[in-house]
């Protein structure tokens, strides 16, 4: 990627992530919407920690470049964009807890356990998961009623206990189960593959699209998760928690499954490249309206934070 490109890409990604938090911040307030009965305003402010503070919103910005790929209306996809941030912000606030990674630091702030305490941090991760279905099912999600339910089945099925929840067991297990090369690629798959590839799919999804274009989309998706998960693990390695805004070192210190531990850190180099071509001959097809979805991908692999 030539510098222009990437100043390109993340100006790209700062607008999007600008309209994808305005949005969020309206969702995350403390006024309960129809058919709610109060929101607690501690809990509130628990979510809000989680989430308005800081992240990338790669996610979100695959939601919005893959649905602008197909001339999706741009206001439904930035409202499926939030409710998958919302997933991911679930998932970051539960990975965190002392039951789990037991972590002190995300975005560069403490984790939500942290600043308020564990219960409201477990709470907190229910909130955002249920609100990310709230979002999508939606009227305000200008859709027609089977896109939404369409929409909804991926993400569950991307979340849950076959998706991104299994991912997470399958790492808990990893710390004893040494699993092999496939083992670890599926486990990957599962905990962070499957979210992205659910951004990637959603486009398609939004747009009502072609069943090819639905699955080229979902093997992009594929290709970038994998090469996101690579690229986490060496940044574990290499970057130091002020970069990364959360602590580092860690896989190695819990003697943790991944590519990078198996095969180093020059293997996972040469694997990252071979994951972005791939990635990009996926996109092929799609000329130079794919531009922006191509530099997420370098992006995902060459990131430093
Ligand atoms: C971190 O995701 C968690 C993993 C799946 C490795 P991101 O690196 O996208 O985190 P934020 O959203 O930018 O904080
Ligand atoms: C987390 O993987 C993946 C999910 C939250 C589903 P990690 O545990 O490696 O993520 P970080 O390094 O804490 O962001
Ligand atoms: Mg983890
Ligand atoms: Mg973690
Ligand atoms: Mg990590």
């Amino acid at each position: 990627m030539t510098n222009d490109d990437e100043m390109a890409f993340e100006m790209a990604l700062i607008r999007r992530a600008a309209a994808v938090e305005v949005l969020l911040r309206r969702l995350l307030d403390d006024r309960a919407l129809s058919g709610e009965i109060a929101r607690p305003e501690r809990l509130m402010a628990a979510i809000r920690h989680g989430v308005l503070n800081g992240g990338k919103r790669l996610r979100p910005l695959l939601v919005m470049e893959s649905a602008a790929l197909f001339s999706a209306d741009g206001e439904a996809a930035l409202r499926v964009a939030a409710a998958l941030e919302c997933v991911h912000c679930y998932s970051l606030i539960h990975d965190d807890l002392p039951a789990m990674d037991d972590d002190d630091l995300r975005r560069g702030q403490p984790t939500v356990h942290r600043a308020f305490d564990e219960a409201t941090a477990i709470l907190a991760g229910d909130a955002l998961l249920t609100l990310a279905f709230d979002i999508i099912a939606a009227d305000a999600t200008l859709l027609p009623a089977e896109r939404r339910a369409a929409l909804v089945l991926a993400l569950a099925r991307a979340a849950g206990p076959g998706g991104m929840v299994g991912g997470q067991q399958l790492d808990l297990d990893a710390e004893h189960a040494r699993p092999d090369e496939a083992g670890i690629i599926r486990l990957q798959a599962m905990k962070t593959g499957a979210l992205i590839r659910f951004a990637c799919e959603a486009g398609a999804l939004l747009a009502g699209a072609a069943i090819e274009d639905r699955e080229r989309l979902a093997e992009f998706g594929s290709a970038i998760g994998l090469a996101f998960q690579l690229a986490d693990d060496l940044l574990d390695l290499t970057a130091d928690a002020g970069q990364m805004g959360k602590a580092t070192g860690k896989d190695a210190a819990a003697g943790k499954a991944t590519l990078v531990a198996l095969h180093g850190p020059a293997w996972a180099r040469a694997q990252l490249n071979g994951l972005v071509e791939q990635a990009h001959e996926l996109l092929e097809p799609y000329g130079d309206g794919a531009m922006l979805l191509k530099q997420a991908a370098t992006f995902v692999a060459t990131r430093n934070s």
